[in-house]
């Protein structure tokens, strides 16, 4: 690879929390274009020892992209065209399941996608046949195992359910995500995997739990504070777990 090329191997998708990869040197920062439109912010390019990894926030650096409002196509366009074999998707979410209580790290498995009218495909327009990717295991095994070995605090497997927001759930919506089988919830986790999938990069999603989902774990409401202050602590150990992954 040219060592002056704004390339990566690896990039990092930083979700609500995560708006710059301080502990690392930056090398520097391009605003792209794709054919779908423009991603979400600047790329910023990292630089640890001698790997790049390419780092783009997913809600912009101001955070105002609400997450039905991504382009997560462009997003992962952008990557691709820089070169990136690989992405960590680091999410907050909220927890469902009684092991993945607020301030847990978790690496899910799998996914159940309950969001509507987003731009979800790259294969629509001037197809030569239809195209349906394999999605069994929405995540990259190999890339999980990585993150799960860098610290033995993370939970290994949960079943993400991607909400459309921006509103949170209702108890009752949560209770049938629950009957679903799924652990967690988040908005942004698709199609952010499914786009990836389609352009064969590797992905992995790096979730922390920052509250209770409605009603879980006897909650009767959803405090923006208390999720913020858990957003603010548990990203620094999110940083960690990158740091130690690059
Ligand atoms: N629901 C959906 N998305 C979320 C939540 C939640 O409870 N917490 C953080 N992102």
């Amino acid at each position: 690879m040219n060592e002056n090329a704004f390339s990566a191997q690896l990039a990092i998708i930083g979700g609500t929390g995560l708006y710059q990869l301080d502990r690392f040197e930056e090398i520097e920062r391009r605003t792209l274009t794709t054919r779908w439109g423009a991603p979400s912010s600047e790329i910023v390019l990292i630089k640890n020892n001698n790997t790049s990894v390419a780092f783009i926030t997913r809600h912009g650096f101001e955070h105002n992209i609400p997450p039905h409002k991504v382009n997560y196509r462009a997003n992962i366009w952008a990557l691709k065209e820089m070169g990136v074999k690989e992405i960590i998707s680091v999410a907050a979410v909220g927890g469902i399941s009684e092991s993945m209580p607020p301030e847990s790290i978790v690496i899910p498995d799998q996914i159940i996608d309950y969001t509507y009218s987003r731009k979800h495909t790259y294969f629509e327009d001037e197809l030569d046949a239809v195209q349906h990717i394999d999605f069994t295991e929405p995540y990259t095994k190999s890339l999980r195992e990585r993150l799960l070995a860098v610290s033995g605090d993370l939970i290994d497997g949960a079943t993400y359910a991607a909400t459309q927001g921006p509103r949170l759930e209702t108890a009752a919506e949560i209770q049938k995500l629950k009957r679903d089988g799924a652990d967690i919830v988040g908005m942004t986790g698709m199609p952010e995997a499914s786009l990836a999938r389609e352009l064969e990069i590797d992905y992995a999603c790096c979730a922390l739990v920052v509250n209770w989902a409605a009603g879980c774990a006897g909650t009767t409401k959803i405090e923006h504070p208390q999720m913020l202050k858990i957003v603010n602590k548990g990203m620094l150990r999110v940083k960690s777990v990158l740091q130690a992954l690059i």
